[in-house]
């Protein structure tokens, strides 16, 4: 039997953070599938178009695909056979909200399990919003992005 987890989320962009998370989930699902919520209530720097092509280049692994996805989560996760739905939880702060998603989720569809990891120690500070904010003042993010991301931000942001 093929595990797959759907990994859903924002990614506006794509951190070290999310990368290191899909490398952690791959000690026990077959397949990641990235599912890029177009529809987030969030107004997003990158265009979903934008924010899947960055993960391609950020996350490249055989076992791991891209999607964008609108509407309900639960439906996609449907859609792509997956049982696991994967989050990251950095601090208590991330618990709340997230509690609340997880709760919801299983409430539309019992059998899909939300399966919370714990990113690198390094990566635990780190979100996409405070990567914009830096970027966006011309702070140096190479350390907390791809290659990709670093260039799609100085694009960006480039008066
Ligand atoms: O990276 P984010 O912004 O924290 O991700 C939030 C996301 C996209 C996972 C969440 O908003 C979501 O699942 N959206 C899809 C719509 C949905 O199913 N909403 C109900 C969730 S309980």
């Amino acid at each position: 039997m093929t595990r797959i987890a759907v990994y859903p989320g924002s990614f506006d962009p794509v951190t070290k953070g999310h990368a290191d998370l899909i490398t952690r989930s791959l000690v026990f699902v077959d397949r990641v599938i990235v599912g890029v919520a177009v529809n987030s209530a969030k107004q997003p720097l990158f265009g979903t178009d934008e924010r899947v092509a960055l993960l391609r280049e950020a996350v490249a692994h055989p076992a791991v695909e891209i999607q964008a996805f609108e509407g309900l989560l639960v439906e996609f996760a449907r859609r792509v056979g997956a049982t696991v739905i994967l989050r990251g939880l950095r601090a208590v702060a991330d618990f709340e909200y997230e509690f609340q998603m997880a709760l919801m989720n299983r409430q539309l569809e019992p059998a899909l399990e939300t399966v919370f990891l714990v990113p690198a120690f390094d990566l635990t500070y780190l979100s996409s919003s405070l990567v914009r904010e830096v970027a966006r003042f011309g702070g140096d993010v190479s350390q907390l992005v791809h290659p990709a991301v670093v260039r799609a931000l100085k694009k960006k942001f480039a008066k």
